[in-house]
Protein backbone atom coordinates (compact mmCIF):
# COMPACT_ATOMS: atom_id res chain seq x y z
CA UNK A 1 0.00 0.00 0.00
CA UNK A 2 1.71 3.32 -0.89
CA UNK A 3 1.54 6.15 1.70
CA UNK A 4 -1.43 9.01 1.13
CA UNK A 5 1.26 11.30 0.29
CA UNK A 6 1.74 9.72 -2.94
CA UNK A 7 -1.83 8.40 -3.28
CA UNK A 8 -2.81 11.93 -3.26
CA UNK A 9 -1.15 15.01 -4.70
CA UNK A 10 -2.44 18.59 -3.76
CA UNK A 11 -3.08 20.57 -6.42
CA UNK A 12 -4.79 24.37 -6.78
CA UNK A 13 -7.14 24.58 -9.96
CA UNK A 14 -7.27 27.45 -12.27
CA UNK A 15 -10.09 29.40 -10.25
CA UNK A 16 -7.38 29.22 -7.15
CA UNK A 17 -9.14 26.49 -5.38
CA UNK A 18 -7.54 23.45 -3.36
CA UNK A 19 -7.95 19.91 -5.22
CA UNK A 20 -6.65 16.90 -5.39
CA UNK A 21 -5.11 13.89 -7.69
CA UNK A 22 -5.41 10.48 -7.39
CA UNK A 23 -2.56 8.38 -8.70
CA UNK A 24 -5.01 5.38 -7.18
CA UNK A 25 -7.39 6.11 -9.60
CA UNK A 26 -5.52 7.86 -12.27
CA UNK A 27 -8.16 11.20 -12.45
CA UNK A 28 -8.15 14.71 -10.56
CA UNK A 29 -11.04 15.22 -7.79
CA UNK A 30 -12.29 18.56 -9.65
CA UNK A 31 -11.84 20.02 -12.75
CA UNK A 32 -8.84 21.43 -13.27
CA UNK A 33 -10.72 24.90 -14.00
CA UNK A 34 -11.92 25.28 -11.10
CA UNK A 35 -13.24 23.04 -7.56
CA UNK A 36 -15.25 25.66 -6.16
CA UNK A 37 -16.39 26.63 -9.66
CA UNK A 38 -17.35 22.98 -10.08
CA UNK A 39 -18.91 23.02 -7.15
CA UNK A 40 -20.85 25.83 -7.51
CA UNK A 41 -22.49 25.25 -10.94
CA UNK A 42 -22.80 21.12 -10.63
CA UNK A 43 -24.36 21.44 -7.05
CA UNK A 44 -25.45 24.66 -5.68
CA UNK A 45 -27.09 26.25 -8.82
CA UNK A 46 -29.02 23.25 -10.02
CA UNK A 47 -30.20 22.64 -6.50
CA UNK A 48 -32.78 25.29 -7.18
CA UNK A 49 -32.43 26.17 -3.15
CA UNK A 50 -35.14 28.94 -3.94
CA UNK A 51 -38.10 25.99 -3.88
CA UNK A 52 -37.23 26.44 -0.08
CA UNK A 53 -38.44 28.83 2.48
CA UNK A 54 -35.84 30.51 4.89
CA UNK A 55 -35.97 28.63 8.09
CA UNK A 56 -36.58 25.21 6.29
CA UNK A 57 -33.90 22.21 6.57
CA UNK A 58 -32.46 20.70 3.65
CA UNK A 59 -31.89 16.76 3.99
CA UNK A 60 -29.08 16.49 1.54
CA UNK A 61 -26.30 13.50 0.80
CA UNK A 62 -23.18 14.03 -0.59
CA UNK A 63 -21.79 11.03 -1.85
CA UNK A 64 -17.65 10.80 -2.13
CA UNK A 65 -17.05 13.36 0.19
CA UNK A 66 -13.62 13.87 -0.50
CA UNK A 67 -12.19 16.93 0.79
CA UNK A 68 -16.11 18.29 1.37
CA UNK A 69 -15.69 21.33 -1.21
CA UNK A 70 -19.21 20.75 -2.17
CA UNK A 71 -20.84 20.43 1.21
CA UNK A 72 -19.18 23.38 2.11
CA UNK A 73 -20.07 25.44 -0.51
CA UNK A 74 -23.86 23.97 -0.26
CA UNK A 75 -23.97 25.00 3.20
CA UNK A 76 -22.61 28.32 2.84
CA UNK A 77 -25.04 28.60 -0.55
CA UNK A 78 -28.06 26.99 2.32
CA UNK A 79 -26.37 29.55 5.47
CA UNK A 80 -27.18 32.76 2.54
CA UNK A 81 -31.24 31.79 2.60
CA UNK A 82 -31.40 31.18 5.79
CA UNK A 83 -31.45 27.51 5.44
CA UNK A 84 -30.82 24.63 7.21
CA UNK A 85 -29.05 21.27 6.78
CA UNK A 86 -29.15 18.08 8.09
CA UNK A 87 -26.39 15.89 6.22
CA UNK A 88 -25.31 12.37 5.52
CA UNK A 89 -21.70 11.80 3.97
CA UNK A 90 -20.78 8.43 2.27
CA UNK A 91 -16.50 8.18 1.73
CA UNK A 92 -14.14 5.44 1.91
CA UNK A 93 -10.91 7.50 2.57
CA UNK A 94 -10.68 10.18 5.43
CA UNK A 95 -7.34 11.12 4.03
CA UNK A 96 -9.08 14.26 1.27
CA UNK A 97 -10.47 15.40 4.07
CA UNK A 98 -7.15 15.36 6.21
CA UNK A 99 -5.43 17.07 3.30
CA UNK A 100 -8.32 19.68 2.57
CA UNK A 101 -8.09 20.70 6.92
CA UNK A 102 -4.85 20.97 7.07
CA UNK A 103 -4.15 23.36 3.77
CA UNK A 104 -4.16 27.27 4.30
CA UNK A 105 -5.40 27.63 1.06
CA UNK A 106 -8.36 25.21 1.56
CA UNK A 107 -9.47 27.28 4.98
CA UNK A 108 -9.18 30.65 2.95
CA UNK A 109 -11.76 29.98 0.69
CA UNK A 110 -14.47 29.40 2.63
CA UNK A 111 -15.85 31.95 5.05
CA UNK A 112 -15.30 31.83 8.92
CA UNK A 113 -16.28 28.93 10.78
CA UNK A 114 -17.14 26.66 7.82
CA UNK A 115 -14.11 24.55 7.76
CA UNK A 116 -14.96 24.04 12.00
CA UNK A 117 -18.80 22.97 10.44
CA UNK A 118 -17.53 20.42 7.74
CA UNK A 119 -15.12 19.11 10.65
CA UNK A 120 -17.81 18.73 13.08
CA UNK A 121 -19.87 16.96 10.15
CA UNK A 122 -17.24 14.60 9.41
CA UNK A 123 -16.74 13.77 12.81
CA UNK A 124 -20.42 13.09 12.96
CA UNK A 125 -22.06 9.25 13.05
CA UNK A 126 -23.84 10.67 9.88
CA UNK A 127 -20.65 10.38 8.05
CA UNK A 128 -20.38 6.95 6.93
CA UNK A 129 -16.99 5.51 6.19
CA UNK A 130 -16.62 3.12 4.04
CA UNK A 131 -17.77 1.45 0.98
CA UNK A 132 -20.44 3.31 -0.11
CA UNK A 133 -22.31 0.53 -1.76
CA UNK A 134 -22.39 -1.22 1.76
CA UNK A 135 -23.23 1.51 3.71
CA UNK A 136 -25.74 2.98 1.44
CA UNK A 137 -28.13 0.31 3.01
CA UNK A 138 -28.62 1.69 5.91
CA UNK A 139 -29.51 4.89 4.49
CA UNK A 140 -32.18 3.15 2.98
CA UNK A 141 -33.26 1.51 6.01
CA UNK A 142 -33.70 5.14 7.66
CA UNK A 143 -34.19 7.65 5.00
CA UNK A 144 -35.84 5.93 2.06
CA UNK A 145 -37.85 8.44 0.23
CA UNK A 146 -37.05 11.43 2.64
CA UNK A 147 -34.02 12.98 0.75
CA UNK A 148 -33.98 16.41 -1.25
CA UNK A 149 -30.30 16.75 -2.68
CA UNK A 150 -27.90 13.73 -3.38
CA UNK A 151 -24.60 15.05 -4.60
CA UNK A 152 -23.21 12.52 -6.67
CA UNK A 153 -19.25 13.05 -6.80
CA UNK A 154 -17.61 9.68 -7.59
CA UNK A 155 -14.37 9.52 -10.13
CA UNK A 156 -15.49 8.64 -13.27
CA UNK A 157 -17.35 5.62 -14.54
CA UNK A 158 -14.45 4.03 -16.36
CA UNK A 159 -12.29 4.53 -13.32
CA UNK A 160 -14.90 4.16 -10.62
CA UNK A 161 -17.64 1.91 -12.11
CA UNK A 162 -18.32 0.21 -8.48
CA UNK A 163 -20.55 3.64 -7.74
CA UNK A 164 -22.09 4.27 -10.90
CA UNK A 165 -24.24 1.11 -11.63
CA UNK A 166 -27.76 0.69 -11.69
CA UNK A 167 -27.62 -0.99 -8.76
CA UNK A 168 -25.84 1.98 -6.33
CA UNK A 169 -28.01 4.47 -8.78
CA UNK A 170 -31.20 3.09 -8.00
CA UNK A 171 -29.94 3.28 -3.99
CA UNK A 172 -29.43 6.82 -4.51
CA UNK A 173 -32.68 7.20 -6.15
CA UNK A 174 -35.04 5.71 -3.67
CA UNK A 175 -33.57 7.89 -1.10
CA UNK A 176 -35.24 10.58 -2.98
CA UNK A 177 -38.51 12.35 -1.81
CA UNK A 178 -40.89 12.91 -5.17
CA UNK A 179 -39.47 16.77 -5.63
CA UNK A 180 -35.50 15.45 -4.57
CA UNK A 181 -32.85 15.73 -7.01
CA UNK A 182 -29.52 13.94 -7.72
CA UNK A 183 -27.31 16.20 -9.06
CA UNK A 184 -23.83 14.53 -10.86
CA UNK A 185 -21.29 16.35 -12.99
CA UNK A 186 -21.75 12.87 -15.13
CA UNK A 187 -23.35 13.01 -18.66
CA UNK A 188 -22.91 9.39 -19.61
CA UNK A 189 -25.18 7.40 -21.50
CA UNK A 190 -24.57 4.64 -19.12
CA UNK A 191 -25.86 6.62 -16.20
CA UNK A 192 -28.06 8.50 -17.57
CA UNK A 193 -30.05 5.00 -18.98
CA UNK A 194 -29.59 3.27 -15.34
CA UNK A 195 -31.09 6.62 -13.91
CA UNK A 196 -33.76 6.28 -16.64
CA UNK A 197 -34.14 2.54 -15.36
CA UNK A 198 -34.25 3.56 -11.76
CA UNK A 199 -37.61 5.54 -12.76
CA UNK A 200 -36.27 8.40 -12.51
CA UNK A 201 -37.17 11.77 -14.39
CA UNK A 202 -33.94 13.38 -16.20
CA UNK A 203 -32.51 16.91 -17.38
CA UNK A 204 -29.44 18.31 -18.53
CA UNK A 205 -27.57 21.14 -16.53
CA UNK A 206 -26.58 24.09 -18.21
CA UNK A 207 -23.17 23.39 -19.11
CA UNK A 208 -21.21 26.80 -17.65
CA UNK A 209 -19.07 27.89 -20.70
CA UNK A 210 -16.03 28.45 -18.47
CA UNK A 211 -16.18 25.13 -17.47
CA UNK A 212 -16.46 23.66 -20.88
CA UNK A 213 -13.22 22.24 -21.45
CA UNK A 214 -13.86 21.30 -24.97
CA UNK A 215 -16.56 21.07 -27.66
CA UNK A 216 -17.59 17.46 -26.29
CA UNK A 217 -18.94 19.03 -22.73
CA UNK A 218 -22.25 19.83 -24.53
CA UNK A 219 -23.74 19.35 -21.05
CA UNK A 220 -22.58 20.24 -17.82
CA UNK A 221 -23.95 16.84 -15.62
CA UNK A 222 -27.31 15.42 -15.26
CA UNK A 223 -29.87 15.93 -12.64
CA UNK A 224 -32.59 13.07 -12.19
CA UNK A 225 -35.91 13.14 -10.17
CA UNK A 226 -39.04 10.73 -9.07
CA UNK A 227 -40.62 14.32 -10.66
CA UNK A 228 -40.10 15.71 -13.53
CA UNK A 229 -37.52 18.69 -13.63
CA UNK A 230 -39.55 21.77 -15.10
CA UNK A 231 -39.12 25.38 -15.18
CA UNK A 232 -35.86 25.44 -13.74
CA UNK A 233 -34.00 27.68 -16.00
CA UNK A 234 -30.57 25.74 -15.08
CA UNK A 235 -31.76 22.41 -15.94
CA UNK A 236 -32.99 22.00 -19.84
CA UNK A 237 -34.80 18.71 -21.35
CA UNK A 238 -32.55 15.98 -22.88
CA UNK A 239 -31.58 17.47 -26.48
CA UNK A 240 -32.24 15.10 -30.02
CA UNK A 241 -28.40 14.71 -29.52
CA UNK A 242 -29.10 13.36 -25.98
CA UNK A 243 -31.76 11.06 -26.45
CA UNK A 244 -30.06 9.36 -28.91
CA UNK A 245 -27.16 8.92 -27.36
CA UNK A 246 -29.18 6.67 -25.21
CA UNK A 247 -30.02 4.26 -27.84
CA UNK A 248 -26.06 3.62 -28.34
CA UNK A 249 -24.43 0.75 -27.01
CA UNK A 250 -22.98 3.54 -24.55
CA UNK A 251 -26.21 3.41 -22.72
CA UNK A 252 -25.34 -0.35 -21.37
CA UNK A 253 -25.29 -0.02 -18.07
CA UNK A 254 -22.81 -0.82 -15.54
CA UNK A 255 -24.40 -3.60 -13.55
CA UNK A 256 -23.33 -4.70 -9.55
CA UNK A 257 -26.09 -7.46 -8.27
CA UNK A 258 -23.50 -8.62 -5.66
CA UNK A 259 -22.81 -5.40 -4.23
CA UNK A 260 -19.22 -6.37 -4.05
CA UNK A 261 -18.17 -7.02 -7.65
CA UNK A 262 -14.58 -5.11 -8.49
CA UNK A 263 -13.75 -2.42 -11.54
CA UNK A 264 -12.51 -5.17 -13.59
CA UNK A 265 -14.96 -7.50 -13.40
CA UNK A 266 -18.05 -4.21 -13.79
CA UNK A 267 -16.07 -3.49 -16.79
CA UNK A 268 -15.84 -7.18 -18.23
CA UNK A 269 -19.70 -7.84 -17.69
CA UNK A 270 -20.42 -4.44 -19.32
CA UNK A 271 -18.21 -5.52 -22.40
CA UNK A 272 -19.79 -8.48 -23.18
CA UNK A 273 -23.39 -6.99 -22.59
CA UNK A 274 -22.30 -4.28 -25.27
CA UNK A 275 -21.06 -7.16 -27.26
CA UNK A 276 -24.44 -8.74 -26.93
CA UNK A 277 -26.31 -5.70 -27.81
CA UNK A 278 -24.27 -4.81 -31.23
CA UNK A 279 -24.71 -8.26 -32.33
CA UNK A 280 -28.48 -8.52 -31.76
CA UNK A 281 -28.36 -5.01 -33.49
CA UNK A 282 -30.55 -3.65 -30.89
CA UNK A 283 -28.78 -0.43 -30.38
CA UNK A 284 -26.53 1.98 -32.48
CA UNK A 285 -22.64 1.53 -32.06
CA UNK A 286 -21.40 5.25 -30.21
CA UNK A 287 -19.03 5.77 -33.30
CA UNK A 288 -22.05 6.58 -35.69
CA UNK A 289 -23.65 8.41 -33.22
CA UNK A 290 -20.44 11.01 -32.56
CA UNK A 291 -19.95 11.45 -35.85
CA UNK A 292 -23.72 12.10 -36.93
CA UNK A 293 -23.45 14.41 -34.39
CA UNK A 294 -20.14 15.87 -34.77
CA UNK A 295 -18.96 14.64 -31.07
CA UNK A 296 -15.34 13.98 -29.81
CA UNK A 297 -14.85 11.67 -26.82
CA UNK A 298 -14.79 13.17 -23.08
CA UNK A 299 -13.81 11.69 -19.46
CA UNK A 300 -17.57 12.22 -18.97
CA UNK A 301 -19.10 10.47 -21.69
C1 LIG B 1 -13.87 12.75 -7.33
S1 LIG B 1 -13.46 12.42 -5.67
C2 LIG B 1 -14.69 13.30 -4.74
C3 LIG B 1 -14.45 14.76 -4.71
C4 LIG B 1 -15.21 15.43 -3.60
N1 LIG B 1 -16.63 15.51 -3.85
C5 LIG B 1 -14.62 16.78 -3.30
O1 LIG B 1 -15.33 17.79 -3.44
O2 LIG B 1 -13.45 16.81 -2.93
C6 LIG B 1 -14.03 10.76 -5.45
C7 LIG B 1 -13.99 10.27 -4.03
O3 LIG B 1 -14.55 8.95 -4.02
C8 LIG B 1 -13.96 8.23 -2.97
N2 LIG B 1 -14.24 6.81 -3.21
C9 LIG B 1 -13.66 6.00 -4.13
N3 LIG B 1 -14.20 4.76 -4.08
C10 LIG B 1 -15.16 4.81 -3.11
C11 LIG B 1 -16.08 3.85 -2.58
N4 LIG B 1 -16.13 2.59 -3.06
N5 LIG B 1 -16.91 4.25 -1.59
C12 LIG B 1 -16.88 5.51 -1.11
N6 LIG B 1 -16.03 6.46 -1.57
C13 LIG B 1 -15.19 6.11 -2.56
C14 LIG B 1 -12.50 8.64 -3.04
O4 LIG B 1 -11.84 8.41 -1.81
C15 LIG B 1 -12.62 10.13 -3.38
O5 LIG B 1 -12.57 10.92 -2.24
Amino acid sequence: MTSSASRLEPRRTADGSFSLFSSEFGEAFHSGLGALAEAHSKCVAPAGLDRWAAGSTLRVLDVCVGTCCNTAALLEACQARGLELSWWGLELDPEPLRLALADPGFSSQWQAGTTEQLAELCSSERMLWGDARSRLSELLSGQRGQLDLVLMDAFSPSRCPQLWTLEFLSGLGALLQPQGRLLTYCSAAAIRNALLQAGLHLASIAAPSGLQKQSSDWSGGTAASPSPLDGDPLLRPLSLMEQEHLRTNAAEPYRDPSGCADRAEILKQRQLAQARAMASGTVEGTGAWRRRWGVGNSRHQ
